[in-house]
């Protein structure tokens, strides 16, 4: 199994609930290590940038209103096939369809407000962990 690097946000739904360390529990439960993290404030204009991707879609403006709401925790996780398995741990993006014990099924409060994002798959990871990481931040 190859040994990987996911971009993982905790969002302002969960940091505002003091949720972060239970959430950190559920990923190390699962084998993934956290190898950097950090708690910043993103504008408005910053999380437009992450979420360029969705740019043309109805909820971005929403999404990033959201995500400019208050602190959030942003992290690399590493591990075999972390990037698949930190989707499993967090569950379907609607809570309503997110399996029993998944971040999402036990924290998330909406589609919107679904308290974790992360990265789909390898390049997209990549890209995501440079948007807030240099190298030497990342510490495995
Ligand atoms: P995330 O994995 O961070 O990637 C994009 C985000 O857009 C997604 O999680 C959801 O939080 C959000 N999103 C997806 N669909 C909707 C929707 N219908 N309404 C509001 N936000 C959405």
């Amino acid at each position: 199994m190859a040994t990987e690097r996911t971009l993982s946000i905790i969002k302002p739904d969960a940091t505002k609930r003091n949720l972060t360390g239970k959430i950190n529990a559920k990923f190390e439960e699962a084998g993934l290590r956290i190898v950097a993290q950090k708690r910043i404030q993103l504008s408005k204009a910053q999380a437009g940038a992450f979420y360029a991707v969705h740019k043309e879609r109805p909820f971005y403006d929403e999404l990033c209103e959201f995500m400019a709401s208050a602190p959030v925790v942003v992290q690399v996780l590493e591990g075999d096939n972390a990037i698949a398995k930190n989707r499993e741990v967090m569950g379907a993006t609607n809570p309503a369809d997110a399996d029993a014990g998944t971040i999402r099924a036990e924290f998330a409060e909406s589609v919107g407000e679904n308290s974790v994002h992360g990265s789909d798959a390898p390049d997209t990871a990549k890209e995501e962990i440079s948007f807030f990481f240099s190298g030497l931040e990342i510490v495995g």
